[in-house]
């Protein structure tokens, strides 16, 4: 494995910004996943390192060459795609061999058949290892995907949404999974997803992309509880972070140039009001099962937060509301403190 080091790195087509002066190091051994919405430039991030597309501008070393004039195949990257695409005139046993069969590689048969059966269960599909790649479930067939780019160990995984066509269940045990193969592997792995879920799980550092711009790196830990901006804030946490503006509720503690404030559950004390003042009515308390949602109307706003299950709050009732260290913004969306 190696790592990879991107500087400086844009990309356009025609008008459209797809990827902006990018500085991004993932280091050998890292699971580094980019979370953002949809257009803001995950693949062809991907798409930059494998090769597949050339930079404007910057450079892209990988395991400390320049990488930026290669070709894909000179890259030694294994690459998931979005849209997976299996051979289809052949096996789920020879889609997975695939890659160890180039005539470069000269890898004995027996060896193929280990490493094949070794990742068949690591992605669960053993059990339809003689079965053309036409005939499986699309879950199964993004399994096969996944599995062929292990197979082999190349110097960097970019796994594009490799879990988004799955359903829950699979999704939530294969996310452990792979987060133990690539720890076992010590593989440097790039993953794009938009799901937070799997970004906070897995990652050992997540990159939040917007509009073609790196916003922030750090920890999972970090993007959640240190966000540099407004975006970075709203992309992690479940229900989303409330944004209120400054002077919706007492904020004593709010910085000069606060425009907006940043409160998460934990950052809120809602009890029910005593004594005539209230800062808000509770709208509704919505039981999701794992999750329940207290949501509150406060003047023209509305704020959502956990709650407990057996809450003795209900529709109707009037509540006092209190910051607790929250976060503040300023005008142009930055965070103050
Ligand atoms: N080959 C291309 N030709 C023209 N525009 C492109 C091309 N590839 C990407 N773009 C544009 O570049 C921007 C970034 O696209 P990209 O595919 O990297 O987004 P993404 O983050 O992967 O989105 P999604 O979550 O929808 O897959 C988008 O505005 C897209 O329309
Ligand atoms: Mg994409």
């Amino acid at each position: 494995m190696a790592d990879v080091h991107i500087r400086n790195v844009s990309k356009s087509f025609g008008e459209q910004v797809a990827v902006s002066g990018l500085d991004l190091h993932i280091a050998d051994g890292e699971f580094v996943v980019l979370l953002g919405p949809t257009g803001a430039g995950k693949t062809t991030t991907l798409r930059l390192i494998a090769g597949l597309e050339r930079p404007d501008a910057g450079t892209i070393h990988i395991g400390g060459h320049n990488a930026t004039a290669l070709s894909p195949a000179e890259r030694d990257t294994a690459f998931v795609f979005q849209q997976y695409s299996l051979y289809p005139h052949l096996s789920v046993y020879d889609n997975l061999a695939f890659p160890l069969r180039s005539p470069a590689r000269k890898m004995p048969e027996d060896q193929i058949r280990r490493r094949v059966e070794d990742v068949a269960k690591m992605v669960r599909i053993h059990h339809k290892l003689s079965n053309r790649s036409t005939k499986l479930s699309g879950g199964e067939m993004q399994r096969v995907a996944i599995g062929r780019a292990l197979v082999r160990k190349p110097a960097i995984y970019l796994m594009d949404e490799p879990l988004s066509s799955l359903d829950a269940k699979l999704r939530g045990d294969l996310r452990l999974e792979l987060k133990r193969i690539q720890a076992e592997l010590g593989a440097t792995m790039l993953y794009v997803t938009h799901d937070q879920i799997e970004a906070m799980t897995m990652a050992d550092r997540i990159g939040i992309l917007a509009d073609g711009v790196l916003a922030q790196i750090g920890t999972p830990r970090e993007i959640y509880s240190e966000p540099a901006n407004l975006h970075v804030a709203a992309r992690l946490g479940q229900p989303a972070i409330n944004l209120l503006p400054v002077g919706l509720l007492p904020d004593g503690g709010a910085p000069a140039g606060t425009q907006t404030i940043g409160a998460r559950t934990e950052h809120l004390s809602i009890d029910k009001a005593a004594n005539g003042h209230a800062d808000g009515i509770v709208d509704w308390v919505e039981h999701l099962g794992d999750q329940n949602h207290l949501h509150v109307t406060v003047g023209a706003k509305k704020l959502v937060t956990l709650t407990d299950p057996d809450t003795a709050l209900e529709k109707g009732d009037k509540v006092t509301i209190r910051y607790r260290a929250p976060l503040y913004f300023g005008a142009d969306g930055q965070r103050l403190m």
